[in-house]
């Protein structure tokens, strides 16, 4: 069976490999990667990693590596075939009907029932609202200033006081009692039978991005407990995958979107017209919510409670953000609680200064270290600046670091050049930034001249996929036919198509092979270990030492098939002036 290329990829997106990986093996965060033992040989020290901006495994041990099917590949002895059928099914992902066996027709045509089920409940409620005996729950709703259109618009319901009438109006519409069981609408207990999970509460109907109701928050009138109460995960219903009001913000064409907490936020911002809002469901943020974001923006602005609560959960959703490629904001709105309470009281032009005003989440996570010192105290001072010297750790990028560096000096007061050095103690110390090894250039010189070829091609392959903004700056002196490794080519010819258009997506090059031999091999290209180096000097040096030998290579690649080979004399001619230009052409890296 052959799936089109967009398919393979929308699967591919849909499954983390931090999330796929992590349910087989354990993982801990080590900067920007993830690192664990190796599930495909043995050994005491973790060199497995799993780079989340790459969507890439990669072991430094035995050289196992690539995308998220190449792993279940391996792990589960799948074909590709097998693994994209797997994964489709993991993140809901509908196949051609073609190859659909008996058993996944009919999960389904489960979902299928389970969302129509839904969708007439949700109805239910909606009519319940606007009829008589719902009026209190539509007067609690206006009390909270919530217009009839707001009301409409996010389909916000009421179940009445009778705990049975949802069960029995279901059943009469046909549905049988295990539908309503795993739609999560009922409870079951011996004394009572089966009766409505929701009853005497003003309800939130949830719709994943396709608009389909996949749940249902409900809340209380008055101060009762639970205040809400949610539709449990089901088949339809993936809490970690789904975020309350997304089906809306994603065609706001706003240039962030805004995460906050709850679904009364949520309704709130968008009445007032910042219709990016979205919000998680009563549960932690993950990165399967950040990926799904990343689709429709790289900016976030969180918004959670101005407690210490919410500030702790604007600390764990800040390195979720990151890990996806999105960069974060936090909002302050003290000394408002959220974003419901500040609209009310000072109106949604206040509000978008404070969103204009967020604090960049490095800056927001200094502020919160700082308070946890007294500066006053010279040992505690000291403490905060080695904090921030291990925060400043976490940029992998040198160029970035720098700058924050700079910044967060100038803000506090402290010496730069005293900063960088608890930087590279801190670095040095715990193997973060690895020392500067000899030769600079990472490339091994005692290997044969073929495996040396092979190894600075792999190095510049890397390099590109690290740093995609230099490519633009040599790619007048390079081009696929560089790669003399056939296999290499075709990477090169699909990478340097993405990033003339600076859309680096290493993960889906992968899943152009469809054996795993060579999608290990492709990985490779990807996750040559670059050392880190300390300046920007060393860095360019480094660039430029392997940019020249591969283009050297090739010359001589083409040299030598002169009169074997009609495209060698062109290739030998442009490869001879490529190396005379680049010898005199100082390539930067800012
Ligand atoms: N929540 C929940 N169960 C609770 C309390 C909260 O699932 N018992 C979830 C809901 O999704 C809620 C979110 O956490 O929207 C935020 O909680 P909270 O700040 O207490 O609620 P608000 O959205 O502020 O609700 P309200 O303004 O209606 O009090
Ligand atoms: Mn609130």
């Amino acid at each position: 069976m052959y799936y089109p290329d967009e398919l393979v990829e929308e699967i591919r997106a849909k499954n983390d490999i931090v999330d796929v990986v992590g349910s087989y093996v354990r993982l801990q965060k080590k900067g920007s990667s993830y690192f664990g033992l190796c599930p495909f040989h043995n050994e005491k020290s973790p060199s497995f990693s799993v780079t989340p901006g790459k969507q890439m495994y990669y072991c430094f041990g035995c050289g196992a590596g690539g995308n998220v099917f190449t792993f279940i590949m391996e792990y589960e002895n799948y074909s590709f075939q097998e693994a994209i059928k797997h994964l489709a099914e993991k993140a809901g992902v509908a196949l051609p009907e073609v190859e659909y066996n008996e058993e996944m027709k009919k999960r389904e045509s489960r979902r299928n029932r389970i969302l129509e089920v839904n969708k007439e409940a949700a109805k239910y409620f909606y009519y319940q609202l606007r009829s008589e005996q719902g009026k209190i729950g539509y007067q609690y709703l206006a009390g909270r200033k919530l217009t009839a259109e707001t009301m409409k618009q996010f389909g916000l319901g009421y179940a009445n006081q009778y705990s049975d009438d949802l069960v029995k109006y279901l059943r009469s519409k046909g549905y049988s009692d295990s539908v309503l069981h795993d739609a999560g609408l009922v409870n079951v207990d011996e004394k009572h039978g089966m009766y409505d999970k929701f009853w005497n509460r003003v309800m939130f109907p949830i719709q994943d991005v396709n608009n389909k109701v996949i749940g249902f928050g409900g809340r209380v009138m008055g101060d009762a407990k639970p205040k809400y109460l949610n539709s449990p995960e089901t088949i339809v219903f993936d809490k970690s995958r789904n975020l309350y009001g997304l089906n809306f913000a994603r065609t706001s064409r706003k240039n962030n979107i805004i995460l906050c907490e709850g679904y009364m936020d949520v309704i709130a911002m968008h009445q007032a017209g910042f219709n990016q809002a979205v919000a998680s469901l009563g549960t932690a943020f993950t990165s399967g919510q950040a990926n799904l974001l990343r689709r429709y923006t790289q900016e976030v602005l969180l918004i959670y409670d101005s407690d210490e609560a919410g500030t702790r959960a604007a600390l764990r959703a800040i390195p979720i953000l990151k890990e996806a490629g999105i960069s974060a904001k936090v909002v302050n709105l003290k000394p408002y609680k959220d974003p419901d309470e500040f609209i009310k009281n000072l109106g949604t032009e206040a509000f978008q200064e404070r969103l204009d005003n967020a604090d960049n989440s490095f800056f927001f996570e200094i502020r919160v270290l700082e308070s946890q010192f007294n500066l006053k105290d010279p040992e505690e001072k000291t403490n905060f600046h080695r904090e921030i010297a291990k925060k400043l750790c976490e940029f992998s990028e040198e160029v970035e670091r720098d700058n924050y560096l700079e910044a967060v000096a100038d803000r506090y007061h402290i010496g730069f050049d005293n900063l960088r050095k608890l930087v590279i103690n801190y670095a040095t110390k715990t193997g973060l930034v690895a020392q500067a090894a000899k030769p600079k250039s990472g490339i091994k010189e005692k290997k044969g001249p073929e495996e040396a070829a092979k190894t600075v091609q792999k190095l510049l392959l890397t390099w590109f996929t690290e740093e995609p903004a230099i490519f633009l700056k040599v790619q007048k002196y390079i081009t696929p036919e560089d790669f003399t490794e056939e296999m290499y080519k075709k990477v090169a010819v699909r990478l340097f198509e993405d990033l003339s258009k600076q859309q680096v997506n290493p993960a889906a090059i992968i899943s152009m092979f469809d054996n795993e031999d060579e999608q290990r091999e492709a990985a490779s290209l990807f996750n040559t270990k670059l050392h880190e180096l300390e300046s920007k000097q060393e860095k360019e040096n480094a660039f430029k030492d392997i940019l020249m030998k591969v283009k050297q290579n090739s010359y001589e690649h083409y040299q030598n098939k002169l009169g074997t080979d009609v495209n060698a004399l062109q290739q030998a001619i442009a490869g001879k002036k490529a190396l005379e230009e680049l010898a005199k052409t100082h390539i930067s890296f800012d």
